[in-house]
């Protein structure tokens, strides 16, 4: 057993006395976020009523999760914190940096070579502090997650935007950046501001074609990538008990695509069914012991528009599937109108690839559902038109898939069974193609599709789906293909429509552990060496604190227009190599962001040269002089993952401000966190008024308080100069983190 048996019980021991606390103060119904939210305070005893997106509130979060590109800066951060051990259990993933090429036993056997010495630190540092490690080829962070540690009615961290998959067994799960996840490993509050709640009303059951993927494909389209922001989305309803325990698993983990803060469903029998397969029945009892405070209160039901700040209606009987993308996941697009938006718009009909599995979409049910599809292909002799790959989350998954036959019937339709890790979903796919500058066509049942995420090619046009949808289009090729109405040729010219997935939600015979992942810790005698001439690890300095000046005269560095993901501000692929190394990874610093004056990508105007030059060797050079500078962008700046290593790198190029007309949650914090200033117009139209040549000021910091605002100057080129006000969301004690040049100088 992995898990912290005694950690969790002494959770649900105090859970009713906290319950009860919390009613006593708040006399009102209670939503489930809420029960969780408020058993959850770090003081607990100065409890009130928080406002919903407005007060910032302090957690005590119970657990940290960490996936191994990010882990290495939050352990970087965590051992400058003096402290002896992690305060909370917490775990480290080795998952990201395994790159997908030939099969999983080559690439895993490359990868070890390849990041030996970051695994080595990561273990060490793991080991040294008290915190569960497991290995590269265990599987995917949130799958492991959710097979060994989430449980009802928790509270988690994870240093990845999609921890919110935890939200599958009713745990409120959030993701963060490094320095947040060292807050709790410290046993420090951790912060955040009081979510408001989205209530996702499910009716009806899911049937025929149609899977979980779907609700969360479709609710994209509703909400939009930021539609979520600041939001807890909460499922409710007759509805979700048609939905397994790993099917809400995959609601959850892509509300981060709305930008939701996390998201989570009512505990009940489907989760205690998963618990208990995954050999937790100890925590099955614990739960139904406070199984009413795991679910929304009665009268919620009743009338949830006067609970939730937001209901929206899903009646899963009428839900099609959906095909996302290209490009970003919110463009939803029903099965039945897919093959039109394809014609209208010329995205590249051949299919040409398909990938199935990622932390989204690669549970047992996931993969059996896959697998009768692929079955069925083979008993009626349809040959598979595109290559499959297909990444099982966990080596439990895996082996277990194997031993009933699925991994066998992949192989047959020409699947790759990638290794237990992100590969592909996260630039880490090296990609056969013959011509990268032909538009061509994928689809995967992964959570994202910006531009490059996938294999680093702007031409690829990256479509979402569930994985049932994804392998009938690969077999079929065609992204006009719809397997509800459309038929396929056998070899024998027999024209054959496919029947609809089928598949078991857990394995009739159990699970299988598959090869041993996990090391524990060892304890405080451990040795952690980092080479100072590693390309791959650097030991950080503090950032410098504020001068106590206004910023004045701020070169523009550049003005992004359109989409600015962390992905174009740091991007991931073979960059994740620098995970460790500030001063290298710094090196890519924003070189997927339009720049809005020449509409080219990583190309801008340097004043000391008068010359177009790469983003981050701009701001290297201005660095040299001593000349800090700005960046302006659009809206939801920082959208998806939580790698604060796109705050950080800016930071030590010495840029201080973004200046935005909205930010995503995560990555605003950890710009905060970093000791950056992060503004937004107040009038968004103030964003055309800045020029290419433009210096800016940011006046007022001397009297930077909560609710202020502060003002930006414009210098021109031509000696005229205008001015505007901006606003921020920072409070006292992220002022404090301003002023000190980060949250761990002010510790
Ligand atoms: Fe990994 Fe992709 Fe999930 S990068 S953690 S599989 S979103």
């Amino acid at each position: 057993m992995v898990y912290d048996l005694d950690m969790i019980k002494s959770f649900y021991s105090a859970y009713k006395g906290k319950m009860e606390h919390v009613r006593s103060v708040l006399k009102r119904p209670l939503t489930l976020a809420e029960k969780i939210l408020y058993t959850h305070l770090y003081d607990e005893a100065n409890l009130k009523d928080y406002k919903r997106g407005e007060d910032y509130v302090n957690f005590r979060p119970d657990r940290v999760a960490m996936q191994d590109a990010t882990a290495q800066m939050a352990l970087l951060q965590f051992m400058n914190a003096g402290k002896e051990q992690a305060a909370v259990p917490s775990t480290v993933h080795c998952d990201h940096l395994i790159q997908a090429y030939k099969g999983a036993g080559e690439d895993i056997a490359t990868a070890k070579k390849t990041n030996e010495e970051v695994y080595d630190f990561l273990r060490d540092v793991s080991s040294r502090f008290g915190i569960g490690f497991w290995k590269p080829g265990a599987g995917i962070i949130h799958q492991v997650v959710l097979e060994n540690y989430a449980f009802p009615g928790g509270m988690m961290v994870g240093t990845d935007s999609h921890t919110p998959n935890a939200g599958g067994l009713g745990m409120v799960a959030i993701g963060v950046g490094g320095a947040d996840a060292v807050d709790v490993m410290t046993g420090m509050e951790w912060e955040l501001k009081m979510p408001k709640l989205i209530g996702v009303h499910l009716t009806g059951q899911l049937n025929g074609w149609t899977a979980p993927k779907d609700v969360i494909l479709k609710l994209a389209g509703l909400l939009t990538v930021k539609g979520g922001t600041n939001a807890i989305i909460e499922y409710f309803g007759p509805g979700t008990a048609s939905i397994s325990a790993t099917g809400k698993a995959t609601i959850c983990n892509m509300g981060a695509e709305v930008g939701a803060t996390t998201s989570l469903f009512p505990y009940d029998d489907r989760m205690a069914t998963y618990l208990r397969a995954t050999g937790r029945e100890e925590v099955v009892k614990l739960a139904d012991a406070v199984e009413a405070d795991l679910r929304q209160d009665e009268e919620i039901l009743e009338a949830p528009e006067n609970y939730y700040d937001r209901v929206i209606e899903i009646d899963l009987s009428e839900l099609e599937p959906y095909i996302n993308g290209p490009f970003t996941p919110d463009a939803a697009t029903p099965i039945s109108e897919f093959a039109e938006k394809v014609l209208l718009n010329g995205y590249p009909r051949k299919m040409e690839v398909g990938l199935i599995g990622s932390c989204t979409n690669s549970s047992y049910q996931d993969l059996s559902r896959a697998a009768s599809i692929a079955r069925e292909a083979l008993e009626k002799d349809i040959a598979v038109a595109a290559p499959l790959i297909v990444n099982p989350g966990s080596e439990q998954i895996r082996a277990t898939a194997e031993r009933d036959g699925m991994i066998t019937l992949f192989q047959q339709n020409g699947a790759t069974i990638m290794a237990n890790a992100c590969g592909p979903c996260i630039g880490q796919w090296k990609r056969h193609t013959d011509d990268p500058n032909r538009k061509n066509s994928i689809v995967t049942s992964f959570n994202r599709n910006f531009a490059k995420r996938a294999d680093g090619n702007p031409n690829t046009y990256a479509f979402v789906a569930s994985p049932e949808i994804v392998m009938a289009l690969t077999i079929a090729g065609d992204l006009c293909f719809n397997p509800l109405k459309d038929r396929l040729m056998t070899h024998d010219g027999e024209k054959v429509k496919l029947s609809e997935p089928v598949g078991d939600e857990l394995p009739v015979y159990g699970f299988v552990s598959g090869a041993e992942g996990y090391i524990p810790p060892a304890g405080a005698n451990v040795e952690i060496n980092v080479d100072p001439q590693s390309k791959r690890l650097q030991l950080l300095t503090p950032f410098p604190a504020w001068n106590g000046e206004d910023l004045l005269n701020m070169p523009l560095l550049i003005k992004t227009q359109g989409k600015c993901t962390t992905d174009h501000i740091s991007m991931a692929g073979p960059w994740l190599r620098f995970r460790g190394h500030l001063e290298n990874i710094s090196d890519n610093m924003l070189m997927g962001a339009v720049n809005a004056f020449n509409g080219e990508t990583n190309s801008v105007w340097n004043r000391l040269t008068n010359m177009y030059g790469p983003v981050s060797g701009t701001a290297k050079m201005y660095k040299s002089e001593g000349i800090s500078s700005i960046v302006v962008a659009e809206e939801n700046y920082g959208e998806g993952s939580s790698r604060e290593h796109a705050a950080m790198e800016p930071r030590f190029l010495n840029v201080k401000v973004i200046l935005a007309k909205s930010f995503a949650r995560i990555h605003e914090t950890n710009l905060k966190k970093q000791g950056m200033l992060a503004v937004t117009f107040k009038d968004k139209a103030d964003y055309d008024r800045i020029q290419e040549h433009d210096l800016l000021s940011v006046i007022g910091l001397r009297e930077f308080a909560p609710g202020r605002d502060l003002e930006v100057v414009v210098h021109h080129e031509d000696g005229t100069k205008e001015s505007f006000a901006v606003q921020h969301t920072y409070n006292e004690q992220q002022i404090g983190w301003f002023r000190a040049g980060s949250a761990l100088n002010a510790r």
